[in-house]
């Protein structure tokens, strides 16, 4: 059977390598044509999914019309947020086969709307059987092959067979239900118990408060499903109690992973920062929190003043940053903008600023695919706009110079905050 997968991250990939198993034609879709290129050419999705082999059988691509092109079934597996214009483009094109089933895999309620996914996709796609495949399945688990269970939801029970037989594998059980609106709130509505179940790890509150986070929590997400209109016996289920245990003890759940450094007292914007800077599935993803962590290169608001003032060695930043020391030194060589100090013994050492720049630079080249000289224009250009913000005019006039300066100041702050980002 012709499977179009829309979204090639964690969960999408895993679904390409597993239903290729099975023997399904598989078009993976991405939207990110960078990550197309890499995945196409290197057969892996290191952004991802890093370790697995994408074989050539499955067809990877950016073009939305030809992944979907005679594809009987089509799995949803963007981001929530991003599912209402995935669904639009496509229904714009209107290039579906009339009898595909569409599928949501994605856990999550539409913002402003509260619309679950597969109402999403209805609202942009008219005409097709809907289906919902949700319960405690985190990828990590499903792509080693290890035993687990979901459950297809449709109110077409034919739609829910059909993908039931698509899927089903000794390793990989799938049940059917009816209730298509409870199986989502389940998979959505446990994302918040998730995080508190995460923080009270953060906290270290030990097992008591945890049972009962999570048996109170489960109770409220059945109250609250039941007066939407769910069934209260989809919420004992696989994708209600089954996937909140799941999600608020695994290693590999982004929400507890949340949660947990929150109690810890990090700010959610520092968390959420450094888990899109290391991709949190990354297999180096613990051991650069670690050195990260350790380094006190943490951008925290709470970073302790001495460790601004910190140098760092060559080979420090250079495993901080997970790379070699000599492609450091080549950048030093190429990169004006790199000019690490000598301390009392002579050897180069590193400030706060320098790592910011490495980091920087390793951004334009790994991950936005720049040539060296291209990366050499673009910190020119970046430091030119610094420059020009620099270059206020100074008068005679102390009062002029005063606001002159404060102008400065807060333009640098933007400037700084900008690379910080980075
Ligand atoms: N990872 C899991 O174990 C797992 C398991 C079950 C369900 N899910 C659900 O699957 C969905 C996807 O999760 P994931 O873990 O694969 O996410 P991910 O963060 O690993 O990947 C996100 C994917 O969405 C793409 N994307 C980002 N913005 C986009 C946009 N504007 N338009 C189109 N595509 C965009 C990214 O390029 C990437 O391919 C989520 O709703 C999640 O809850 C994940």
């Amino acid at each position: 059977m012709k499977v179009a997968i829309l979204g090639a991250g964690n969960w999408g990939t895993c679904l390409a390598l597993m239903l290729l198993n099975k023997g399904h034609q598989i078009h993976l879709w991405e939207y990110n044509e960078q990550l197309v290129r890499d995945m196409i050419t290197c057969r892996e999705n290191r952004t991802y999914l890093k370790g697995f082999t994408l074989p050539e059988a499955i067809s990877i691509t950016w073009s939305i019309d030809e992944a979907v092109h005679g594809a009987e079934c089509v799995l949803f597996v963007v981001p929530s947020s991003a599912m209402r214009q995935t669904a639009k483009t496509l229904g714009d094109h209107r290039i579906l086969p009339e009898n595909s089933i569409l599928v949501s895999l994605s856990k999550g309620l539409e913002h402003n709307t509260l619309m679950t996914m597969t109402e999403v996709i209805a609202d942009e796609i008219k005409g097709h059987r809907m289906v919902a495949l949700s319960g405690p399945c985190i990828a990590y688990e499903v792509v080693q092959g290890l035993p687990t269970t979901i459950v297809s939801a449709s109110q077409d029970a034919e739609a829910a067979q059909t993908i039931q037989d698509i899927f089903m594998t000794p390793l990989f059980r799938v049940y059917t239900s009816d209730d298509i609106l409870g199986i989502q709130l389940g998979g959505a509505l446990k994302n918040i118990i998730s995080i508190a179940a995460g923080m009270n790890d953060g906290l270290g509150f030990g097992s008591n408060a945890k049972s009962a986070l999570i048996t109170r929590g489960i109770f409220e997400i059945q109250r609250f499903g039941v007066s939407l209109g769910a069934k209260p016996e989809t919420f004992n289920g696989l994708s209600g109690i089954g996937d909140l245990i799941t999600t608020c003890f695994s290693g590999h759940s982004r929400n507890r992973h949340l949660g947990e450094e929150i109690g810890k007292g990090r700010s959610l914007k520092n968390v959420i920062d450094e888990m899109i800077r290391y991709h949190y599935f990354s297999k180096r993803y613990e051991k650069n929190k670690k050195v990260f962590t350790n380094s006190g290169l943490n951008e925290d608001s709470t970073m302790k003043e001495e460790h601004r003032r910190r140098y760092y060695s060559i080979s420090k930043v250079a495993d901080m940053l997970d790379l070699k020391s000599h492609i450091l030194r080549f950048w030093e060589s190429e990169f004006s903008e790199l000019r690490p100090r000598k301390n009392r013994a002579g050897n180069r050492v590193y400030t706060e600023r320098d790592i910011k720049i490495v980091r920087l630079i390793k951004h334009l080249l790994y991950e936005e695919k720049f040539t060296i000289e291209g990366a050499k224009k673009r910190l020119k250009t970046d430091r030119e706009m610094m420059n020009k913000q620099l270059s206020l005019p100074l008068s005679n006039n102390g009062n002029d110079n005063k606001a002159a300066i404060e102008a400065l100041r807060s333009e640098l702050n933007k400037v700084i905050e900008m690379v910080e980002e980075l």
